[in-house]
């Protein structure tokens, strides 16, 4: 037979089915079996963008196992019909998905509970065991919740609702404290409940392509190994960038600041990703091994090696643009809470002695971006008289996810002097009808095949909220003013300062040529 005949005979069910396979390799995942997906706070924003949505295309694209359901828990009173409302804009199923869209809302269900009451959740496992095979099902608990309520919700899980068949696994959001010892106290009362084998702590970063590629890059081929160190990179900046500020989020984000939001978590993990040695295997606590070798090789952050700033409203702006963060009615007035951080940390071990590591992170800034830079070191012995800038390795994460290098070469033509000019793997263009899934779809698979390799381990936690939390002490006891930036700004230009002042060298003379626009 041809392969076009077999490619023809294969049906989408069996593409997903073969995916699925090689997905879970090995893992407890077995067709047959029932799951339920069980989503403790239904009713809100985070369940209605991204939870629902995420199961809908997991179900959509045949990866979830067949006889899987989906249970709403909320104090709310809703019914399923509500919840597909709510989450219909998210969904983005098309006019010739509405057959698949009903099924899977078919396999839905919405039970009305309180979070601290054990009643409640004798009654969501009454639902529970109600549905087929449900005594039996393996079940997955994700908590779209406050931390506030994650106690109460734990314990009720673990007294009425677990299946004494199938397994049960705990899928817990981030904020997961506020400092390191909130952050333990909920470690400590979650581990007397659940085995880590049970507990999934998402990062969603850990979900990103270009997240999880650093491994591959690193490990997978020969020419980074050697220069993949202090002898030859002179600094490492991991960014996060959004060119919009809380807009009416403000109430929440002020509680926690752009350092509990994205640099205790997002920018910590791509760091150990840069920084960890290679892993004995790609099995998940190999991995997760690594990573915390290098938290704890990090000192705690020091408040000379930290710009903070808070956006203010630009005047010459188009609508939200015109308000600072102050100017949110649901921010706290006078608040000092910052909403762009730069601080500069150090692994202090053999490969990174003396490299300083750059996390910067910002609202309300001139660009999306989140990215991975490594700045080579000069060449030593120079003789084109000082032509040459600095070798950079950039890992686009988003938006447009790409790998390039800017390096040197003999400008063209009847020149022979050296040029700025880039290896550049832009994944639009090698990997055109490459869809690549949101990084939720890939987590929650991965709950469901057992593979914790991309998720957050108890002990990362600990160590990522110790190199913090001083500095958040910190500004919560002395309250330093932020520096004033407009919004849509590049942040404050002290941060810049204090790169260049660690050894980031900004030439400001690369210019990308676009060869799909030339
Ligand atoms: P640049 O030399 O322009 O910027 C390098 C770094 O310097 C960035 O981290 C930038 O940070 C920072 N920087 C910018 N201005 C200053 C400043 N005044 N002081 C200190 N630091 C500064 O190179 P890029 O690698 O950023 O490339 C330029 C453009 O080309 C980008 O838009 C990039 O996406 C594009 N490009 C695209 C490719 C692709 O699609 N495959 C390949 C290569 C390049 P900050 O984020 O704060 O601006
Ligand atoms: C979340 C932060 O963890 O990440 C948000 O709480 C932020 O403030 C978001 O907007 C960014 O995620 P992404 O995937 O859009 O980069």
């Amino acid at each position: 037979m041809s392969r076009h005949a077999v490619q023809e005979e294969l049906s989408l069910k069996d593409v997903c089915g073969m995916l699925r396979q090689e997905l879970c390799q090995g893992n407890d995942f077995l067709q047959s079996d029932t799951h339920i997906f069980i989503i403790l706070g239904a009713s809100g924003d985070l369940a209605k963008k991204k939870i629902y949505p995420t199961i809908w295309w997991l179900f959509r694209d045949g990866l979830l196992p067949d006889d899987t359901y989906v249970v709403g828990y909320a104090r709310s009173k809703l019914t399923v019909a509500d919840i597909r409302k709510k989450s219909q804009p998210y969904l983005k199923a098309t006019p010739e998905e509405q057959e698949k869209l009903e099924e899977f809302f078919a396999r839905n269900l919405y039970v009305q509970g309180k979070y601290n009451d054990r009643a409640s959740f004798e009654r969501l496992n009454a639902h529970l065991n109600s549905l087929h095979n449900g005594e039996k099902a393996n079940r997955l608990y994700y908590l779209a919740l406050p931390p506030s309520v994650y106690e109460d919700v734990t314990q009720n899980i673990r007294d009425t609702c677990m299946s004494t068949v199938g397994w049960n696994r705990i899928i817990v959001e981030k904020p997961f404290g506020k400092d390191l010892q909130s952050s333990n106290r909920l470690s400590d009362h979650i581990s007397t409940l659940f085995k880590e084998d049970q507990i999934y702590r998402i990062d969603h970063y850990l979900g990103k392509e270009m997240v999880q590629n650093l491994m591959v890059l690193r490990f997978g081929n020969r020419i980074f190994g050697p220069v993949w160190n202090r002898d030859n990179i002179a600094c490492v900046i991991l960014t996060f960038k959004e060119p919009f500020g809380t807009e009416g989020r403000g109430g929440y984000f002020d509680e926690f600041g752009i350092i509990r939001d994205v640099m205790q978590n997002h920018l910590l993990q791509m760091l150990c990703l840069v920084a960890m040695e290679k892993p004995t295997s790609t099995n998940s606590d190999d991995v997760r091994d690594e990573k915390v070798k290098v938290l704890k090789c990090i000192s705690e952050i020091k408040p000379e090696n930290v710009v903070l700033g808070q956006y203010v409203g630009d005047p010459a702006g188009k609508g939200e643009a015109q308000k600072g963060y102050l100017d949110d009615p649901t921010v706290p007035p006078g608040s000092t809470t910052p909403t762009f951080a730069t601080a500069v940390v150090y692994v202090d071990n053999e490969r990174w002695d003396g490299v300083p590591f750059v996390l910067r992170c910002g609202k309300a800034l001139n660009e999306r971006k989140a990215e991975v830079r490594l700045q080579f070191r000069d060449v030593p012995g120079d003789i084109f008289q000082r032509q040459c800038k600095r070798n950079e390795l950039v890992i686009r994460v988003q938006p447009n996810e790409a790998v390039y290098t800017k390096m040197m070469t003999k400008k063209p033509g009847m020149f022979f002097n050296p040029e700025e000019s880039e290896l550049d793997l832009t994944y639009g263009n090698r990997y055109k009808d490459v869809k690549l899934p949101d990084a939720y779809e890939r987590l929650i698979l991965d709950v469901f095949c057992g593979n914790q390799m991309h998720f957050v381990r108890s002990d990362e936690l600990r160590e990522a909220w110790r190199i913090v939390t001083p500095l958040l002490h910190m500004i919560e006891a002395e309250k330093p003013k932020p520096i004033p930036y407009r919004y849509g700004s590049r942040g404050p230009p002290e941060a810049d300062e204090l790169m260049k002042r660690v050894g980031f060298l900004y030439e400001g003379t690369y210019r990308w040529v676009n060869p799909h626009k030339l």
